[in-house]
């Protein structure tokens, strides 16, 4: 496979493996210095459209996307969160991260943010091939790597880079690349995992809600003003089938409940599916002239919303060492990566798992553990120190941020 014949062969600086968010945002930064990439997805542009993710954008991101000339869609139609809602015990609170850290975030959702990037590729004459197959990435401790594609005609075809980024999500082929006695895999399942529906409905709240309570976790979002995200704690063999709307609305209703007389608006469930979760990270993030970036090398669970901003941060500090390795310095600048990306990495990894364990409820959790969180979600929502270190997590952390 790896010489026989191919149809076309075509010559680009960087090899993109993987059209989602990353892949896509790296060939924009490298398009705007003028190194030439070719993308490549095996799924069509309408799976990724209509395949459903989180939808909370830190400002620096959200900042990213309209300074590097994306789009300014989301100024029109995001909505900027200052704050968030966290409910337990039955009570309302709202961490207020703009007056406790300077910083919001933006509600717009993971599609759009692809749908921007997509448009931008084309606006701007970029090479994305969507819904090709039998990708083969071969050469890769040489500096004349190549990957091999069948295009959805069914011809063959051949890119000869410098160097391919493996951006090919959590389900990677090019992080098997790395060969199994030179790679270090970290991870953690859960003994959970989310129910999301899509609902018609009006907006039950201005900002997010995070429930915990007595009955397990929820989490109240938002896509427009008739259609509401939601999730809640399920088990990870839950079948979408046992659940019918109002046994739905039931669960849901009953977890955000309390005193303060707090009901969601309910309407006809859209969609609905169960989401499994787990925290994995796989270094090195590179090999020869393969890089990997996004969740290619890292997954977080989906509690804080972590995993886009994340990739787009990977991409950030990629296309930065990419341009120098280009430029002249070789592929030392490429060192720099690893270092740059894990150390944010690792911190939301930290992030998530901990807001994870934070507002769920394991099963079998005894009655000190229930009572234990109890007093974890007083402290961070009680105390001035609790709340700061929410709202700087949260909103995420400058890319200069050393400290
Ligand atoms: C979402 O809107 O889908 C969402 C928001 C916040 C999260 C996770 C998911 O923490």
């Amino acid at each position: 496979m790896a010489d026989a014949p191919v149809d076309t062969v075509a010559s680009v600086p960087v090899a993109v493996v993987g059209a989602g968010p990353a892949g896509l945002m790296l060939a924009h930064r490298l398009g705007r210095a003028g190194v030439g990439t070719i993308v490549l997805d095996t799924r069509t542009r309408h799976e990724i459209e209509t395949t459903q993710r989180a939808g909370i954008l830190e400002a620096d991101v959200a900042r990213d996307l309209v300074e590097t000339g994306v789009s300014d869609r989301i100024l029109r139609e995001g909505h900027e969160h200052e704050g968030t809602g966290i409910r337990f015990g039955g009570r309302a609170h709202r961490i207020h991260f703009k007056a406790l850290v300077g910083e919001s975030v933006w509600l717009y959702p993971q599609t759009d943010v692809f749908i921007d990037l997509a448009d931008a590729r084309e606006r701007d004459g970029g090479t994305v091939h969507f819904g090709v197959r039998d990708t083969e990435v071969l050469d890769v401790t040489t500096d004349a790597p190549r990957v091999r594609y069948t295009a959805a005609d069914g011809s063959r075809h051949e890119i000869r880079a410098r160097y391919v980024v493996g951006a090919d999500g959590s389900r990677s082929m090019c992080r098997n690349l790395v060969p199994e006695d030179r790679r270090v895999r970290y991870g953690k399942e859960y003994p959970f995992a989310w129910f999301g529906i899509m609902a018609e409905a009006p907006r039950s709240a201005p900002e997010l809600v995070y429930a915990h309570s007595e009955h397990g976790f929820a989490l109240i979002s938002q896509r427009t003003e008739t259609v509401q995200r939601m999730y809640f704690q399920c088990d990870p063999d839950e079948s979408v089938d046992a659940w019918p709307d109002d046994r739905i609305w039931e669960t849901l209703q009953a977890r955000v409940a309390g005193e303060d007389g707090f009901r969601l608006a309910e309407g006809p469930v859209l969609e609905k599916s169960v989401l499994r979760f787990r925290s994995f990270v796989q270094e090195p993030m590179r090999w020869g002239s393969m890089v990997l970036a996004g969740d290619a090398a890292h997954t977080v669970p989906p509690t804080g919303a972590r995993g886009l901003n994340l990739a787009l941060h990977d991409v950030k500090v990629l296309a930065d060492v990419l341009l120098r390795a280009l430029g002249g310095e070789g592929e030392a600048a490429l060192d720099d990566y690893q270092p740059r990306a894990l150390r944010r990495i690792w911190r939301a990894q930290n992030f998530s798992h901990w807001l994870t364990e934070l507002l769920h409820t394991p099963p079998g959790a005894s009655p000190f553990d229930r009572r234990r969180r109890l007093g974890e979600l007083d402290n961070v929502v009680g105390t001035r120190a609790g709340r700061l270190y929410l709202s700087e997590q949260y909103t995420g952390w400058p890319v200069s941020a050393q400290g």
